[in-house]
């Protein structure tokens, strides 16, 4: 295992961190699989696996699994495994009503997980709304009052929005870190390779999350293995996702959830060598041939910056083009209808669209969002 130091703050942790998002699962009688329960002995195996052969973070936040994900972190670290790790929760500030909250959630937390400090703390998912929302509430004052308890070491933020909100919420606090969304596909989206140089240069280190793409990037089309294969040495989709990643020196520890033994047995055996500038210039060269590959079948350049929301009549527009694109570039067919057929029962789909025209006159990207959803709700239907 790789290990990078985290400056400022003294330490250092595994390039390799285990994200406890997508821990492995009961299966019921049917064989369906419900995300709140948890298969624990097994879940338990892993993380024990994990830090025995150097993973040392751990990301967890209240809500994975319902709520049974930092409950399962609890009995898995015990038996002396906590100190030998750096944990991470998050604070959904979602649910966060009062300034009360604060101390009631990161109390229910400290519980669940059977610890009395947090090493790296984290504003979950924020956007510019949730954002501002905690900003003027006073979270950095409650935050720096944590810090001074010992409850919290390092607070941080997880983020979701574009790169000027990530600079914003950068510059306005001493953040001890920061978790975004990166991997050879989304290179410039949200805070993306520029926002991971910006919290660089600022000396705080960026945790990265979903390197695979939610492991997408790991069931390549035969087309795109036939790419990775013009490498002069052969690696795996899930190897190369991770490299290119790893070659950054700015990136400070990689999350991936993991779902079995033999994901996790791969992954350590991936981090045994990474270093920064692994990548040469042909591999990068071969990284953007894949990722244009996977551009080519993009249906929508829809960004997700959500400048087109809220729809007057309820439409989901960014979540809707989300499904059509992926179900496009990775081609899990059944798996994206079904997403969209759930999303028409519990939103409004493409077909609610009355064409008042207001999304796309917001368009930065000029996409003809009318249209688009007409193509995206015949596609997501049916079979094409
Ligand atoms: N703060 C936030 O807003 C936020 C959002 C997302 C994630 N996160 C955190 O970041 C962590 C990492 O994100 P992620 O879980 O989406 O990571 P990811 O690496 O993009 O996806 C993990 C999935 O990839 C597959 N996988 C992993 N290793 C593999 C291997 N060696 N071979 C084949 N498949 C492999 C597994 O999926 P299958 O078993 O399905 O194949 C696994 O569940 C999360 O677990 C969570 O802790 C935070």
């Amino acid at each position: 295992m790789q290990y990078r130091k985290f400056e400022a703050l003294g330490i250092e942790c595994s390039l390799f961190g285990i994200g406890s998002m997508r821990l492995p699962l009961l299966k019921n009688a049917d064989g369906s699989t419900d995300s709140e329960k948890i298969d624990e002995p097994e879940a338990v195996r892993i993380i024990r696996y994990g830090i025995d052969h150097g993973v040392n973070y751990i990301d967890t936040a209240y809500g994975y699994h319902g709520g049974n994900s930092e409950r399962l972190l609890g009995k898995a670290l015990a038996d002396g495994y906590r100190k030998r790790i750096r944990l991470a929760t998050k604070l959904p500030v979602w649910l966060v009503k009062t300034y009360e909250d604060f101390d009631r959630l990161l109390e229910e937390q400290l519980t669940r997980l059977n610890t009395d400090y947090i090493d790296f703390y984290l504003l979950h998912a924020l956007h510019r709304e949730s954002w501002e929302k905690v900003r003027d509430m006073g979270i950095l004052d409650w935050l720096d009052r944590k810090v001074s308890s010992g409850q919290i070491r390092y607070p941080g933020f997880s983020f979701h929005d574009q790169l000027p909100v990530f600079k914003e919420i950068i510059d306005s606090y001493d953040w001890k870190m920061c978790q975004i969304q990166l991997n050879i596909l989304d290179e410039t989206l949200q805070a993306g390779v520029e926002g991971l140089r910006y919290a660089g240069s600022k000396g705080i280190p960026a945790v990265i999350m979903e390197p695979l793409r939610g492991g997408k990037l790991a069931a390549a089309s035969p087309d795109i293995l036939d790419l990775w294969n013009q490498a002069e040495e052969k690696r795996s989709p899930v190897e190369w996702a991770f490299r290119w990643l790893y070659n950054f020196p700015e990136v400070s520890v990689i999350l991936s959830g993991i779902s079995t033994m033999e994901q996790l047995k791969d992954n350590l055996r991936i981090f045994e060598h990474a270093q920064p500038g692994c990548m040469s210039s042909r591999e990068l060269d071969l990284v953007k041939r894949v990722k244009a590959q996977y551009d080519s079948k993009v249906k929508v350049g829809c960004t997700a910056c959500e400048y087109c929301l809220p729809c007057p009549n309820g439409v989901s527009i960014p979540v809707i083009f989300g499904i059509w694109n992926d179900s496009s570039i990775f081609g899990m067919r059944e798996e994206y209808q079904n997403r969209y057929r759930k999303l028409i029962t519990e939103e409004k789909g493409a077909s609610s669209c009355v064409a008042c025209g207001i999304c796309e006159a917001a368009c930065p990207q000029h996409i003809q969002v009318i249209e688009k959803l007409k193509q995206a709700d015949a596609a997501l239907r049916c079979d094409p």
